[in-house]
């Protein structure tokens, strides 16, 4: 494959910068098994009082956070409310039923982002002969649904919903920050209705590994159990833990770089002929694009990128996906557009 120069494939591909590497560096750390690793428990004190919920728990990835907090939530057999586009349906290998036993009941929300009344016609009243509607999941960004924003309104709506049917919610957080800094509110108006909530810092606040989940002090108490279980109990993870503290030290605010870059990306983009954008839908760091216009197919413009040293995923026949973060500046993004106004005019 030839060397990437920009990759706008994913925000994951970011890579620790100088003062994170040198955060780990100078980790204390400890036996996290134990609770004795230092460095870790400062990040999840942090990061509860961040989420405003009692405890939080590291852990290796965004995709354990979901699957312990199905687990503590359901017993197999329940049933989570989700929208269609969760990631947790199509990205965590059904990690939902091969891990819990929990069914997925979709909801037709709109770019990931579903309406309390579809909810109240969702949620099944008791009968032994139905799976339990236990759990509903809000995830904040909408990933598949193009970086949308929810509003404090909307979940607290739907979260009352699902209060009265005596539901747990759960948020997926995987990019909780980017919707922090767009809708300049802080996590825990975002957290407020929710029972319990992650973090991921593997996304826009560019660590290598790891991610928090957060919630009451009996939920975490019986994370703990299950982190073990599902093997994701470290030892000094202060090394890795390291990272995160200084993600939520310092690159939170600069997230607003990536969604101004997103939208000069959309914006550039939208100039191409053939290419189709919708500005509305550029809110945070994610970008959708409609190459159909083109004639050519999302792969065959990913190919030419790629030969140019430009990456942008494919997410459809003719659909594109590209994500801004920090080791994409503004050059880079109209350098990403540029290059691929030339792919498509076949140069
Ligand atoms: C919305 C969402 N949830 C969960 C995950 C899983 O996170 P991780 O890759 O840390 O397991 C991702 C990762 O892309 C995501 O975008």
């Amino acid at each position: 494959m030839p060397d990437i120069r920009i990759d706008l494939y994913s925000d994951t591909v970011t890579r620790p910068s100088e003062g994170m590497r040198r955060a780990i560096y100078e980790a204390e750390v400890g036996n996290e098994q134990a609770k004795e690793d230092p460095t870790t428990n400062r990040l999840q004190e942090l990061a509860a009082e961040m989420l405003g919920k009692e405890q939080a728990v590291f852990l290796p990835s965004g995709t354990m956070c979901n699957a312990i907090a199905y687990r503590v939530h359901c017993e197999p057999g329940d049933e989570v409310i989700l929208d269609k586009t969760a990631h947790t349906l199509h990205w965590e290998a059904g990690g939902p039923a091969a891990l819990n036993g929990v069914m997925s009941r979709t909801l037709e929300g709109e770019n990931g982002i579903y309406t309390p009344e579809q909810v109240r016609d969702a949620v099944r009243g008791y009968r032994h002969h139905h799976p339990t509607s236990r759990l509903l999941h809000v995830e904040q960004t909408t990933m598949w649904g193009g970086g949308r924003v929810w509003t404090l309104e909307r979940i607290a709506a739907v979260a009352a919903v699902a209060r009265e049917h005596g539901m747990a919610v759960h948020m997926d957080g995987a990019r909780l920050m980017n919707a922090v800094v767009a809708s300049g509110l802080p996590a825990t108006e975002h957290t407020k209705a929710v029972d319990t909530v992650w973090l991921d810092f593997t996304k826009g606040l560019g660590a290598p590994v790891g991610a928090v989940l957060a919630g009451p002090g009996d939920f975490i108490e019986r994370a703990w159990r299950f982190k073990h279980q599902f093997g994701g109990a470290m030892r000094q993870s202060g090394i890795i833990a390291a990272a995160g503290l200084y993600a939520l030290e310092n690159n939170i605010e600069r997230l607003a770089e990536d969604h101004a870059n997103a939208r000069a990306l959309g914006a550039a983009l939208a100039e191409v002929p053939g290419i189709g954008i919708d500005m509305d839908q550029i809110q945070t760091n994610i970008v959708f694009i409609d190459v159909a216009g083109t004639g050519r197919s999302a792969k065959e413009i990913h190919d030419g990128l790629v030969a140019k040293g430009v990456r942008i995923g494919v997410f459809g026949p003719t659909v594109m996906r590209a994500l801004t973060h920090l080791d994409a500046d503004r050059a880079a993004v109209e350098e990403a557009a540029a290059t691929l106004a030339e792919v498509v005019a076949g140069g």
